[in-house]
């Protein structure tokens, strides 16, 4: 009796613990992955921490063709006049190199353009995370008035009309193409945009000689005071949304744009104000300016104001030196892709 009865409560609990990872889970997949505020700092954790890029990534040979092709296509914009390329060059390491990027008719946009390079490896996309894929991702820039500024039907009126274009899309997906064939094309091109052999990976994979002492020394710093409590895994971030601004104000005081908010930005829930993705710090040698801002011009002035707002100190010019050595040791080899 008393057993039956312990029996039912034990199934009890589990179904409202279910229940309740269903609720959870279902009713808001976009906080799922979300870190705890304060990073805990790794002071002992081995190299570990950071994982090498694979060598090569499997994927469907036509998808990246066509992806290639639409990635390098102005026609995706309403004036023909910006493609994704115009503000992710792949041979400038993914990046335009400006503050904010311009988009059609020479708009600024409110943004820094964060690279394509290794953005299969992030858990989300976006600065703030928004988009749950790449595919989603896609969907940003074509309606965006200050990037591309066009819609889907326009978009794929003028793209059918491309014999060629139609040709590979049965070839690749057995279908004429439409929005989700272009946003797979795009991703899964995107996807095929590695930078593996970083002088720190072979290091990783055991070659001591591949980066100075200095930037091993940068390494041990970047753990032992916790940047890797962020910045981690194996796009050196991109698998965490942290608050900007953990333990002192990164805006000074400026006038707020809606997306220095974060998350908020999208979701308005107080709880993600100030929400970022912890950025890939892969390649961050090559793709100054820096922040969702653009405020930083260069890479010892980033790793400056991270220790400053993220973790409460102030570097000494060797340690900054350091770790800047680190950084740099992240820049792998450039995907060769024909515009
Ligand atoms: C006018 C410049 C511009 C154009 C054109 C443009 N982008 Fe971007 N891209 C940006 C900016 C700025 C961001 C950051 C926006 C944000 O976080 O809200 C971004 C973000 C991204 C990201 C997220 C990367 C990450 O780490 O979060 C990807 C992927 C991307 N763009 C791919 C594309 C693709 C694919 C196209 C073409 C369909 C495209 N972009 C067109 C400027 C541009
Ligand atoms: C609490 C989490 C956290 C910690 C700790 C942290 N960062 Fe960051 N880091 C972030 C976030 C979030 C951003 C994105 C900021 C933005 O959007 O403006 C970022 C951005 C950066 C960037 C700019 C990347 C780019 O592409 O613009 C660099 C460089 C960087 N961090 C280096 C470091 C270093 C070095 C340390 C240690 C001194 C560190 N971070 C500690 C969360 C963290």
């Amino acid at each position: 009796m008393l057993d039956s009865g312990m029996k039912i409560l034990k199934m009890r609990l589990s179904l409202v613990v279910l229940i309740a990872a269903l609720l959870t889970g279902c009713s808001k997949p976009v906080k799922e992955a979300a870190a705890p505020a304060l990073p805990v700092p790794i002071a002992e954790a081995g190299s570990d921490v950071i994982s090498p890029l694979p060598q090569h990534v499997q994927l469907d040979g036509a998808q990246v063709e066509l992806g290639r092709l639409l990635f390098f296509d102005p026609r995706l914009s309403q004036d023909g006049s910006v493609s994704c390329a115009h503000c992710h060059p792949v041979s400038n390491y993914g990046v335009d190199s400006l503050r904010v990027s311009t988009g059609i008719h020479g708009q600024m946009d409110t943004l820094n353009a964060p690279t394509v390079l290794n953005s299969g490896f992030n858990f989300r996309q976006f600065w703030n995370g928004r988009a749950i894929s790449l595919e989603d991702q896609v969907d940003g820039p074509v309606n965006n008035p200050l990037e591309m500024g066009s819609n889907w039907a326009r978009v794929v009126g003028r793209l059918q009309s491309d014999p060629k274009l139609e040709t590979l899309a049965m070839h690749a997906y057995g279908r004429p193409i439409d929005k989700n064939v272009v946003r797979s094309a795009i991703a899964t091109f995107e996807r095929s945009l590695i930078t593996p052999d970083a002088p720190f990976d072979r290091y990783l994979r055991g070659d001591q000689t591949a980066i100075s002492a200095q930037a091993q020394d940068g390494f041990r710093l970047f753990k032992q005071l916790g940047c890797a409590s962020c910045h981690q895994g194996m796009n050196v971030g991109g698998n965490m949304y942290e608050k900007l601004g953990v333990m002192a104000d990164f805006f000074n005081g400026r006038p707020l744009q809606p997306a220095d908010f974060g998350l908020y930005a999208a979701t308005h829930q107080e709880q993600d104000k100030f929400l970022f993705k912890v950025p890939s710090l892969r390649n961050v040698a090559m793709t100054a300016p820096y922040f969702h801002d653009g405020s930083a011009a260069t890479l010892p002035e980033a790793v400056d104001t991270m220790a400053r707002v993220q973790l409460g100190l102030t570097l000494t010019k060797a340690q900054n030196t350091q770790i800047v050595a680190f950084l740099d040791s992240l820049t792998g080899q450039l995907p060769k892709v024909q515009p």
